[in-house]
């Protein structure tokens, strides 16, 4: 019968990190430093919202309208954007289910939409099933810049549309202003639209910024931002979301989320005016205690000889370069780790992608390890310990 399924779904297969967590499911007491979720609960005024929106019975199907305005005023406060809130945005389940609604909304079969490598796994798969075809333009490590003749020599007649994520997940980069610019301007010279993912836009460390690619002049209208609840709040469970597009586009993302899920989950979308409202000082608290894990887990790395050659600047992973005398393949040292350690992470390659890359980046590719510090500290304290007694006494990893 396997036969009858449709040839994208064909395509489909378990991601590394899927694999992964079934092998550390057979390893009791693994730490998980794979998953991009917190281990650590949810702040207690937010969770406090949504037993109260229960116990208030909003537990049928239902559009909160006020969650609309209250995405319009962060848009307005923290990015200096102007946004409708009765016309431009879309409450949905998630950013996925936005991203995917979005894709849905303005991909037609043979449209090519540009991605950058690495990437989230979850884009190219949206595209697919839209018809649409994944171009990709690769970052260039260490530092993942973005490099303008690439990114030009993508674009083709059939271009569609652009996908950009920052803060970056897998590498914790912050795209700057500069190359921000330089994409602005390639999607107006070839008239196309950008996605945007910006769920860890409240996750920048340092000095560090988020620019949403709207705010640049031009862009508001072909952009169509998709953010969430989910990072900000540590509540990747709830599935709230929302797509900020111009009055046409947020219409149709919106006729599109109500064919596919009728309403996001209405007590969360209550619980969520609550949270999107809490003080400035939560958020510089967010930031300050994922800046403090970021550093922890950077400094445990580099002590084991992973050479960090670039500390993320925003969202909540470490992308580390395997050291240089690991002979090992990424998906085999996060085999062994998980094996001698009872560590958790994720080989690099699943979030690399495309088939005409040059030698030097087939020879990158599995050299990349993503460690998530979005866990307690307990958790990192433990992985630390275990990590740590993987080193022998010159301090190098003993895995290999
Ligand atoms: C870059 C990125 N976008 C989106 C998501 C999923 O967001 P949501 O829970 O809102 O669907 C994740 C989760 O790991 C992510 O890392």
């Amino acid at each position: 019968m396997e036969k009858k399924l449709s040839s994208v779904a064909k395509t489909l297969t378990s991601s590394p990190i899927q694999q992964l967590s079934f092998l550390a499911e057979r390893c009791s007491n693994a730490i998980n430093l794979a998953e991009g979720f917190p281990d650590f609960p949810a702040p207690s005024h937010v969770k406090n919202a949504a037993v109260s929106a229960i116990h208030s019975d909003f537990n049928q199907y239902r559009h909160v309208q006020g969650l609309c305005d209250c995405v319009a005023t962060q848009m307005r406060e923290a990015q200096g954007l102007e946004f409708d809130p009765s016309t431009d945005i879309a409450i949905c389940c998630g950013q996925t289910e936005a991203f995917a609604a979005s894709i849905f909304a303005i991909i037609d079969q043979g449209d090519e939409v540009i991605l950058f490598d690495p990437s989230f796994e979850t884009y190219e798969t949206c595209i697919r099933l839209a018809g649409g075809v994944p171009v990709y333009v690769s970052l260039d490590p260490p530092h993942w810049k973005l490099d303008a003749d690439k990114l030009n020599k993508a674009f083709t007649g059939r271009t569609k549309a652009l996908v950009l994520n920052s803060p970056h997940n897998p590498t914790g980069k912050v795209f700057s202003k500069n190359e921000l610019e330089i994409i602005a301007g390639a999607c107006t010279t070839w008239d196309i639209l950008a996605v945007t993912d910006e769920v860890y836009e409240h996750v920048t460390f340092e000095k560090e910024k988020h620019i949403s690619l709207a705010s640049i002049p031009g862009m508001q209208k072909r952009t169509i931002i998709t953010s969430s609840l989910s990072k900000t709040f540590s509540v990747t469970g709830w599935r709230i979301g929302w797509a900020i597009a111009s009055a046409g586009i947020a219409s149709a993302i919106r006729n599109i989320h109500v064919k596919i899920t009728d309403s996001a989950p209405a007590p969360f979308q209550e619980a969520a005016l609550t949270a999107l409202r809490s003080p400035p000082e939560f958020f510089k608290t967010l930031r300050k205690d994922y800046e403090s894990k970021r550093d922890f887990v950077v400094e445990l790395l580099a002590k084991v000889g992973f050479p960090v050659h670039f500390k993320p600047m925003g969202s909540f992973f470490v992308f580390a370069e395997l050291p240089s005398s690991c002979t090992l393949t990424d998906v085999e040292l996060v085999e062994e780790m998980i094996r001698k350690a009872g560590v958790v992470a994720v080989p690099g390659c699943g979030f690399f992608h495309g088939s005409s890359l040059s030698s030097s980046e087939l020879c990158y590719r599995n050299r990349y390890i993503r460690f998530a510090f979005c866990k307690s500290e307990d958790t990192l304290r433990v992985a630390a310990e275990r990590i740590s007694g993987l080193v022998d006494e010159d301090g190098k990893l003993k895995l290999f």
